[in-house]
């Protein structure tokens, strides 16, 4: 009997270029049995739309914090509830800013605020973003909090510019994610 429990990620996705690798990474993601749930902000659904997302992850996409059909139990406390892993992939200055800050004025920032799961974050920015101090010192805040980062990894930038600012590799990002179930899944025997 297989007795693997099922591992449901939060997959964040915000408004960088990069988002359209979120398609592949959810494939990826899929492939190996894991249920993905997209939440995404609204500048991310001017770079993927949640149609394209919705249909990859086989799954209803959440965008909006008001939401008239949601349930009594609102959006962002169900899913933070129902996540082994929070991921943010790609993930913008802007996001990482409000994470290090507490900030909650969205769908998905509120939910990281109540998601009591791992999170783990791969940036994607222009070189400068990632370097200036400001971005540094909210990685630094987020790193002391136990959240997990996937570093940006160098090259040619969307920006026409060379450095470190590109959304990591999927399969770094997969071994990441890799790690944090093989933990959940230990976890589950030794509470089993
Ligand atoms: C074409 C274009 C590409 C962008 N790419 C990025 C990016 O890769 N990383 C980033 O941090 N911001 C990027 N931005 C800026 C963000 O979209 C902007 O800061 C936005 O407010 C982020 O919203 P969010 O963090 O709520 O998703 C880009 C903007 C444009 C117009």
């Amino acid at each position: 009997m297989n007795n693997e429990r099922l591992f449901h990620i939060l997959l964040g996705i915000t408004g960088s270029i990069a988002a359209y690798k979120a398609a592949d990474l959810i494939r990826q993601m899929q492939k190996r049995g894991w249920e993905i749930t997209v939440i995404m902000t609204r500048a991310a659904t001017h770079f993927i739309s949640p149609l394209t997302l919705q249909t990859l992850s086989r799954n209803r996409v959440y965008a909006e914090m008001f939401d008239p059909e949601a349930e009594w139990v609102p959006d962002h406390i169900a899913l933070a509830d129902r996540a082994d892993l929070l991921l943010i992939a790609p993930c913008t200055a802007n996001v990482m800013a409000k994470l290090a800050h507490g900030l909650a004025d969205d769908l998905l920032t509120c939910t990281a605020l109540a998601c009591p799961a791992p999170l783990l974050i791969a940036p994607a920015m222009n070189d400068r973003m990632w370097d200036h101090p400001a971005t540094q010192a909210n990685r630094r805040l987020l790193e002391e909090r136990g959240v997990r980062f996937v570093e940006p990894a160098a090259g040619d930038l969307a920006c026409g510019r060379e450095g470190r600012g590109r959304l990591a590799d999927l399969e770094a990002i997969l071994a990441a994610v890799e790690a944090v179930w093989q933990a959940c899944q230990a976890k589950g025997r030794r509470s089993s």
